[in-house]
């Protein structure tokens, strides 16, 4: 019987969520709206507002999974990577939270638990297995051989596949973050109507700097023709930006999977919610006999969730840390 109680706050969302014998029981988030006013996530207006939200966080899902402080048996926390004031909160809390109640720690590398999250829910995918995480600041193909025995295979050498959109989104006028409104208006677009250059980087490594220049100077170049480009042409615009993005990625995915002779992809991290990417990954499925793991609307962003199932695993192995741990804004993986 465990109980583990698993706390993120590694960037903009406070969440907390808790595992009860591997099943999670509640995964309460607070979103922070404010940083909407400001085109990006203002770190110090981050972290007063996880101070604000954490007790509450807290309250509701132990109310959501029916359990007291008592059932506790461990609490579970993002140690990295992440905005160093958010990080702060979290794991101050969790300390003093553990150091209350008697309760061991377990420290939860951010990255590795977008990739756990797969083994919330059933199907969960087979080791060795390819994941591909696509996040606000990361762009990683990992190669995950057991729960805590991962490698970087390729990795983006600038820009996040996040950034590409939300940079885009910026460049169109439309509000942060602007990768789910890109999705949106990408719906409705005609994914072939612009074609941008698709960078010529090495192995399984990407690059997302130059797409988002080219689109910007593509963008300005049309407006001096017609000051109304963008209004006109949004959905178009966005669905060939998606289009470009979702080909960038799967076109080195398709060759590690050659490269490793694995035929598990998964898919992870906030932009694993894009539908132009989910679908295009199933469409590879049937095309490659690739066998995709593509998770849940809710455990794709930012959650504590896919902490809590990384709390489990490493609670099983009795894999502990002290008082003495400090957050790691830089987390090696
Ligand atoms: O994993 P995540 O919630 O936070 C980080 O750890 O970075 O990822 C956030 C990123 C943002 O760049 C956001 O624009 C992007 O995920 N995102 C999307 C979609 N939903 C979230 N990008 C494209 N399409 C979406 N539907
Ligand atoms: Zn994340």
């Amino acid at each position: 019987m465990s109980v583990i109680l698993a706390i993120e706050s590694s960037c903009d969302e406070t969440s907390v969520a808790i595992c009860t014998n591997g099943k999670i029981t509640a995964n309460v988030i607070a979103n922070q709206t404010i940083h909407q006013n400001y085109g990006g996530v203002i770190p110090e207006l981050a972290s007063r507002v996880h101070q604000q939200n954490i007790v509450p966080v807290i309250q509701q899902a132990l109310i959501d999974a029916k359990v007291s402080k008592k059932d506790i048996n461990a609490i579970a926390f993002t140690r990295g990577p992440g905005l160093l004031g958010s990080l702060l909160v979290g794991v101050s809390f969790a300390k003093s939270f553990a150091l209350a109640l008697d309760l061991p720690l377990i420290a939860v590398n951010h990255m590795h638990a977008h990739i756990l999250a797969h083994f919330i829910d059933d199907p969960k995918p087979s080791f060795p297995f390819l994941c591909l995480t696509v996040s606000g600041g990361h762009t990683q193909i990992v190669l995950v051989k057991d729960f805590f025995d991962m490698e970087i295979v390729g990795e983006s050498l600038d820009d996040a596949a996040g950034e590409a959109f939300d940079k885009t989104a910026k460049i169109l006028n439309l509000p942060y973050p602007g990768g789910p409104l890109i999705d949106k208006h990408a719906a409705l677009g005609n994914p072939l109507a612009y074609k941008f250059p698709e960078p010529q980087i090495k192995d399984l490594n990407y690059s997302f700097s130059g797409l988002k220049t080219a689109i910007l100077y593509f963008i300005r170049a049309r407006e001096k023709e017609n000051p109304d480009f963008i209004k006109e042409n949004l959905n178009d615009i966005c669905a060939s930006v998606q289009h470009s993005i979702v080909q960038i990625l799967l076109n080195k995915v398709k060759k590690a999977a050659k490269q490793y002779h694995i035929k598990e992809i998964a898919i992870a991290g906030g932009v694993s919610a894009n539908t132009g990417l989910r679908k295009a990954l199933e469409e590879k499925s049937v095309e490659l006999g690739w066998k995709v793991f593509i998770p849940a609307f809710e455990y794709c962003t930012d959650n504590a969730a896919m902490i809590a199932i990384a709390g489990h695993y490493k609670f099983i192995n009795k894999e502990f840390v002290g008082q003495d741990i400090a957050p790691a804004s830089r987390m090696e993986f």
